[in-house]
């Protein structure tokens, strides 16, 4: 049998969250390739599957370490957190494809969509993302601070419901900070700003705010950072953007 590689997400937490697609491709792989914690998130599979745990850090590495298996044969699946196509490894395992042996081109790869933390963020708080939207991630692992401080400004500008992925680490406390003063610039003080941590998981925690009294020290790691378009209202406990963004 040949091999073949399917990159998947979990979804955000909750396991009626993750996709039937995805389960389907869980339960039938020889070998599973992660960062450790997403692979806990996967219930015991078939008893000869192999679990390939590793570092966070190391995306290009897990992702030739896939690469390599699946072209020994192995039926391997690659685990994210959330989408994997979303600031996650479906990138990571194209990016070693282009400059890697170029057999691997000819491989059986397939990415499973899944339910990315903007989503589930968005569901936990109203309809905030009605309108047009953007994402954008806070750090700056793997691009420059000036490359974010130019995009939040021309989202905002452009006036985008803004989601902000990654808005705080231990290593990187002060960059939302930072990004919500950029934004206070442009954009109204009254705007809503919605912070969701754990969205999608049985730990979920909302903090609602304005944009002039948004704290940033709220965010974590595992919290996403909705920040309003001009037309984002509240409506009792929920936030919504509506449809309509016609100016008569
Ligand atoms: C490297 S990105 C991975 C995103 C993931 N692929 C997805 O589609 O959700 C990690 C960031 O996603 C956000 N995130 C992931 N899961 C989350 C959740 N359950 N609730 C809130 N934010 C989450 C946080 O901003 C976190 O810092």
């Amino acid at each position: 049998m040949s091999g073949s590689l399917t990159v998947v997400g979990t979804g955000p937490g909750k396991a009626d969250l993750m996709t039937p697609a995805t389960r389907a491709a869980l339960d039938r792989a020889s070998d599973l390739v992660g960062y450790g914690p997403y692979l806990d998130r996967i219930p015991p599979g078939r008893a000869d599957q192999q679990r390939h745990a590793s570092d966070n850090r190391v995306e290009l590495d897990r992702a030739r370490h896939a690469l390599s298996l699946a072209a020994a044969g192995r039926q391997v699946v690659v685990v994210s957190g959330g989408d994997p196509g979303v600031f996650a490894m479906a990138s990571a395992v194209f990016e070693a494809v282009e400059a890697g042996d170029p057999a691997w081109r000819t491989l059986d790869i397939r990415v499973e969509p899944g339910v990315t933390a903007m989503l589930a963020a968005a569901a936990e708080v109203g309809a905030p993302l009605g309108g047009d939207f953007c994402a954008i991630s806070l750090s700056d692992n793997l691009k420059d601070w000036s490359t974010i401080e130019r995009r939040l400004k021309a989202a905002a500008e452009a006036d985008f419901v803004i989601a902000l992925y990654n808005p705080a680490s231990k290593a990187r406390p002060h960059q939302l900070g930072k990004a919500l003063d950029l934004l206070r610039q442009v954009k109204s003080g009254a705007t809503p700003v919605l912070f969701v941590r754990a969205a999608g998981t049985a730990e979920t925690k909302v903090v609602a705010a304005t944009l002039a009294m948004a704290d940033a020290s709220v965010a974590d790691m595992r919290t996403l950072v909705i920040v309003g378009a001009s037309t984002t209202r509240t409506v009792g406990r929920w936030v919504y953007t509506p449809r309509s963004e016609r100016l008569t």
